[in-house]
């Protein structure tokens, strides 16, 4: 419900919004906006954030200005407007502000970390925040999340997933009535042996990704493996929501593998055809398998849209995975960026 008369002359607030890695991936969309062809659930990372500074004037010309790491961003700029204009669907009065956003990332730019994930839900946080000003329904915990959620899948679909902190599941599955398209929710059946479990992320190429997102997802629209793929997905989560309670990890290993392959498998077979992964990525995957066979130690790996190698491992298996990524570090040369699993978004001011 909203109340117009109610709205603040000015605003401001600076949300700082994690990435997150899927462990099961989103890939292709479903009819509707920014729905999602099959369920996903990813963790939230820690490091990894975009900081964004929201600043807004009650204003009877809609404007955005978007300043990303100090400099105007025109790119961002008109997908913010863009992103805002959506939400006013929802709730018209965005577009009774100026808007001046101050933003910036932890992490290297093309560094296959979902910079769209952290980003959105960090513009989607800021928006929520204001639009708590006039929503009272927002000053519940739990409604706040969920709208944040939901504005930042319609920035980008994996956006949803960030604004929670550890596991975040999004995506209707038939074997769960609770999830939903329209917004992701938290997982909080976690086994000790998941907590605070490390991503290390080997940056193989850091080079612009050949395809975007949005047209990866559409490759999807008519590719030959399409059904197989969503249904795959759907118990992928039924089966990695269990091992996730259960701490299995020959399981998790072997399952969060395969989806990573089987991501790039449906870009291989799409048409056009991509193969994002570099001669140094399967390198790297198969000198990981070596060492886990020689050494036993609980490391495995996943991928995003890209060719950069996450690699993943219990924090009580720190010890054991060093040498296998100093190698990576010293002799290949390689920047590893070590994040973990983090606890979510953090508002760090608001100023009334
Ligand atoms: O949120 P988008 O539209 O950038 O899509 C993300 C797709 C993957 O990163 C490849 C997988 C995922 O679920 O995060």
């Amino acid at each position: 419900m909203s109340h117009s008369t109610n709205l603040p002359q000015s605003f401001h607030c600076i949300w700082s919004s994690p990435s997150n890695i899927a462990l099961i991936k989103y890939w292709g969309k479903a009819a509707g906006v920014q729905i999602p062809a099959n369920s996903s659930i990813s963790m939230t990372l820690k490091k990894s954030r975009t900081i964004t500074s929201m600043k807004v004037e009650l204003n009877p010309d809609f404007s955005v200005h978007y300043n990303f790491e100090g400099k105007r961003n025109n790119k961002f700029e008109q997908k913010v407007m863009a992103t805002i204009q959506r939400l006013a669907q929802f709730s018209p009065e965005l577009l009774k502000y100026s808007y001046q956003f101050e933003s910036k990332n932890t992490f290297p730019h093309s560094a296959g970390i979902a910079s769209s994930a952290s980003s959105m839900s960090a513009l989607a946080l800021c928006l929520t925040s204001l639009r708590q000003k006039w929503d009272a329904s927002l000053d519940s915990e739990m409604v706040f999340f969920k709208e944040a959620s939901k504005w930042a899948r319609l920035g980008s679909g994996s956006a949803a997933r960030s604004v929670y902190p550890k596991l975040a599941i999004w995506g209707a599955n038939p074997a769960y009535n609770h999830f939903q398209n329209e917004y992701a929710v938290v997982e909080k059946d976690i086994h000790p042996l998941f907590e605070g479990l490390c991503d290390s992320i080997v940056l193989v190429d850091t080079e612009e990704k050949s395809v975007s997102s949005t047209a990866g997802h559409s490759l999807m629209n008519n590719h030959p493996y399409r059904e197989l793929r969503f249904n795959n997905a759907n118990l992928g989560v039924v089966s990695m929501k269990k091992i996730l309670s259960l701490g299995d990890w020959d399981a998790f290993c072997e399952l969060t593998e395969k989806e990573a392959l089987e991501l790039h498998s449906l870009m291989m077979t799409s048409s056009p055809s991509f193969i994002l992964m570099k001669p140094k990525t399967l390198e790297l995957i198969q000198r990981l398998r070596d060492y886990r066979a020689q050494t036993g130690a609980k490391i495995c790996f996943t991928l995003d849209a890209g060719p950069n190698l996450h690699l993943l491992y219990p924090s009580s298996e720190k010890a054991k995975t060093k040498d296998f990524i100093n190698v990576i570090e010293m002799r290949d040369g390689l920047r590893v960026i070590h994040d973990e699993m983090g606890d979510g978004p953090r508002l760090e001011e608001l100023y009334e």
